[in-house]
């Protein structure tokens, strides 16, 4: 049959007290949102339609990468009946089946989903609800069955002290027969705490009506968590990257401590990598085989090989270190940085927009930006490129085999040929011809006696 989905995502979120959209919070590296829409993404459906409202321009932008969704708004927003119902004209002529998903749920799994159509599907039913047994079930609408059978569900606010004891609760996710649903979803009343129109009650209109509706029980309560609050917001982060940390172990990385290791969903880890304590890895980082991630490290849309160590305390974001590279401890690579095949970089030393050829060097305190470094270079201590003239950023080219003595710095634009040295302390403003020595400092003029002569001048 075919699948449509629907994801509500219109409502303010007010109990996050925040100035953004709810569903734009991120969630290991993602915003809310993105987690459902990928997994929806996965049931290959006809459509996706979004319901939104409070900020939608804010969360148009945060989908541009999903072309295939089409939006709602919804406003006002009057209920999740109501946002659904805001949807119906993107559905007009489909049949088959609707997956409705709430936009702040966004642990799901696609396992889970499937398994939900096939029932629904199989079963013949006009809904089937996902519900879950949860030690502390507050907060969340309850399931009131008649024997084995759903009879209803009924919000927190609007249950009897009774109903608020059941511990089987409503997720809030559901599929539906989309034939005869909108009219169905037309006849529910705002005759509640709220004064909104609420799907929850589509349950009862469909038993009433003798027809069926089925519950799909989850036995992982975090699959239908959802976020409502800056703690929830922590509790299912800390969920998902734990999730990611195992699947990370199950595929053979070491992560020496997963309670503070922060590793984002996107990020792709090869084997036998050991990542050590407080290591953050975000976007779309990806690292080869046999590497080791020491402690304190930050990696953003990082790009490593294999057998690449990273020593304590580096940040690098937007970045490449090829196979057999090293950094650190302290440097700072950025922006295109792209250090080769058995580069090292050493502490306090910064790269921008840099390639630091494969085999060369720059251990100590040094800034290299806009710079094309070729192979096996070194770079002395000190080491500055002065890319920027006030107007421009300006490259500096330095070809294999070069030598860059201590406390230079190199005036952009301004190329070392192969081979050359540059002396220890020298400005080199012009270019230096391959296998020649540049040194622009001063002679060194000693002054004997001049101590005791100064002591002498104190009295
Ligand atoms: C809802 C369910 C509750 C369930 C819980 C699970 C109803 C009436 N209640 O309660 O039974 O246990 O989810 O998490 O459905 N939204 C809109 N437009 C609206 C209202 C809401 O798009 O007019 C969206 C929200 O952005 C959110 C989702 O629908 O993504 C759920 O809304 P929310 O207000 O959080 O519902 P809950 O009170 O959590
Ligand atoms: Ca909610």
């Amino acid at each position: 049959m075919p699948t449509h989905i629907v994801i509500l995502a219109a409502g303010m979120g007010t109990r996050m007290k925040s100035a953004r959209a709810k569903v734009l919070h991120r969630v290991a590296g993602l915003p809310m949102i993105e987690l459902v829409v990928a997994t929806s993404e996965s049931l290959d459906p006809q459509s996706i339609t979004l319901v939104i409202g409070h900020q939608a321009d804010a969360v148009r932008t945060a989908l541009e990468r999903h072309p295939g969704i089409s939006f709602v708004v919804q406003e006002p927003q009057l209920g999740t009946a109501h946002a659904l119902l805001t949807a119906e004209p993107m559905l007009r002529g489909a049949t088959g089946t609707l997956v409705l998903l709430y936009g702040d749920v966004p642990m799901l799994t696609a396992k889970t989903l499937k398994t939900l159509v096939q029932r629904h599907e199989a079963a013949g039913a006009a809904a089937t609800v996902v519900t879950a047994v949860l030690e502390d079930p507050s907060g969340y609408g309850r399931i009131v069955r008649s024997g084995e059978q759903i009879a209803r569900i009924v919000e927190e606010r609007d249950a009897t002290p009774a109903e608020r004891e059941i511990r089987e609760i409503n997720s809030g996710i559901y599929v539906f027969a989309l034939d005869g649903l909108f009219d169905a979803v037309r006849s529910i009343a705002s005759t509640n705490a709220q004064n909104e129109f609420y799907l929850t009650d589509l349950v009862a209109v469909f038993r009433k009506r003798g027809q069926i509706v089925e519950t799909l029980k989850v036995s992982d309560a975090n699959e239908i968590r959802g976020i409502n609050s800056r703690r929830e917001l922590a509790e299912v982060s800390r969920a998902v990257r734990q999730q990611k940390a195992l699947s990370l172990m199950a595929d053979g990385v070491t992560i020496e401590d997963p309670a503070t290791t922060y590793i984002d969903r996107d990020v792709t880890i090869g084997r036998d990598t050991v990542v050590h304590p407080c290591v953050f890895i975000e976007g779309r980082t990806t690292i080869g085989a046999n590497c080791e991630i020491h402690s304190g490290v930050r990696l953003v849309d990082a790009q490593l090989g294999d057998r690449v160590v990273v020593h304590n305390h580096c940040v690098i974001t937007n970045a490449k270190i090829a196979d057999d590279a090293a950094v650190g401890p302290f440097a700072h690579l950025r922006n295109d940085a792209d250090v080769r095949e058995k580069a090292r970089v050493g502490n306090f030393v910064e790269l921008k927009k840099t390639v630091l050829g494969a085999g060369s060097k720059s251990m100590h305190l040094a800034y290299l930006g806009d710079a094309r470094i070729g192979a096996k270079v070194n770079i002395g201590a000190g080491t500055i490129t002065c890319n920027y003239d006030g107007v421009n950023k300006n490259t500096t080219v330095i070809e294999d085999g070069a030598f860059i003595g201590s406390d230079s710095q190199l005036i952009a634009p301004v190329t070392v040929g192969e081979g050359a040295y540059v002396g220890s302390g020298t400005t080199v403003r012009e270019d230096v011809p391959s296998g020649a020595l540049a040194v622009s400092a001063g002679k060194q003029r000693n002054i004997d006696g001049w101590v005791e002569n100064k002591k002498k001048s104190r009295g």
